[in-house]
């Protein structure tokens, strides 16, 4: 199956990141968000990261523009109707992402494929709310979507050989460098990434180190680009409790039981980055 056109839902982090790649890789993008204001700012993000890359040399300025021309925004998801491919991500409510898969799958044609952006959640509980399981699977990408290379594509037990494949072959076209993965919660890197962030809330709330010195040990010591406390603040304390929380109703084994220090922190509203507080404070843009 040949992809034209790229239907994104949710233009926060995650979808304006995806919605980008998209643009810039030749597809004609469309992106929905629930209302003009979001999808303004999502626009913004996005023409912000085009002018970044521009300024890094990593895209000529004729190409930044392209890349703009493909992109469009709307807030009737009639609009994707057209779409051979869908990537859903909008935020991790189960029962929110049901009713708006069934309400597509009503909307579009028989042939397009519907894509999650999930982190934990279960892809097969998707695609049970629609008419395609065989045409549903997992796209997961990492922050920030257009820097990292990592795509992981999920198989269900009823995503169809012929679906994956167009799914892995359209991350590839995506610059991309894809691997497989099942559908079990977490998939590949969360079920390793998330209790090795756990593990260094616990390592600093029983005192091993400062957050300081936990950071620069596997900066300096494993070459991580970040401290997990550090990727903890840039990733979302909220985004890694909630996905925690799945990831233990799942699998109900301690190693993904968020502490309670995080617990706290996102009571108290210290959520990283995007609150300007976390486990570091980020003023005046740092
Ligand atoms: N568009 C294209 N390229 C860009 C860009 C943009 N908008 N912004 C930056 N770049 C490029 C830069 O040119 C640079 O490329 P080179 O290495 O070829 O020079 C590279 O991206 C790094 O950019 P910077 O030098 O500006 O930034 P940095 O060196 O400070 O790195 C970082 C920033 C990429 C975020 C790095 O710190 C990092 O890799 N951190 C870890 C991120 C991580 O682990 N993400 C996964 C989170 S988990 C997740 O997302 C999944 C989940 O479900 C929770």
């Amino acid at each position: 199956m040949t992809i034209r056109k790229v239907g994104v839902l949710g233009a926060g982090l995650m979808g304006s990141g995806i919605a980008e790649v998209a643009a810039k890789s030749g597809y004609e993008t469309v992106v929905r968000e629930v209302s003009d204001e979001l999808g303004r700012k999502g626009l913004s993000r996005i023409e912000g990261s085009l002018a970044k890359a521009v300024e890094k040399k990593k895209l000529a300025p004729e190409e930044r523009d392209a890349a703009r021309g493909r992109l469009s925004t709307t807030t009737n998801l009639s609009d994707l109707a057209g779409c051979d491919i869908l990537v859903e991500a909008i935020i991790e409510n189960l029962d929110l992402k049901k009713e708006t898969y069934r309400e597509l799958d009503r909307l579009c044609k028989p042939e397009t494929i519907f894509c999650s952006n999930t982190s934990s959640l279960t892809i097969t509980e998707m695609s049970a709310a629609t008419s395609r399981a065989d045409r549903f699977a997992g796209l997961h990408f990492f922050n920030p979507v257009p820097v990292m290379k990592l795509v992981e594509v999920v198989r269900t037990i009823a995503t169809s050989e012929e679906t994956f494949e167009t799914v892995f072959q359209f991350a590839t076209s995506l610059g991309k460098d894809p691997i497989r993965a099942r559908d079990n919660s977490g998939f590949v890197v969360n079920r390793l990434l998330v209790p090795y962030l756990l593990d260094a809330v616990r390592a600093l709330e029983e005192g091993v180190g400062t957050a300081e010195d936990i950071d620069k040990g596997m900066e300096l010591g494993c070459g991580h680009p970040m401290g997990p406390l550090k990727l903890l603040d840039f990733v979302g304390l909220d985004t890694t409790y909630y996905i925690a929380q799945i990831m233990f109703d799942e699998y109900r084994e301690k190693r993904f039981a968020p502490p309670p220090l995080l617990k706290r922190m996102v009571l108290a509203g210290r959520l990283g980055r995007k609150s300007g507080r976390g486990f570091y404070e980020y003023g005046g843009g740092k």
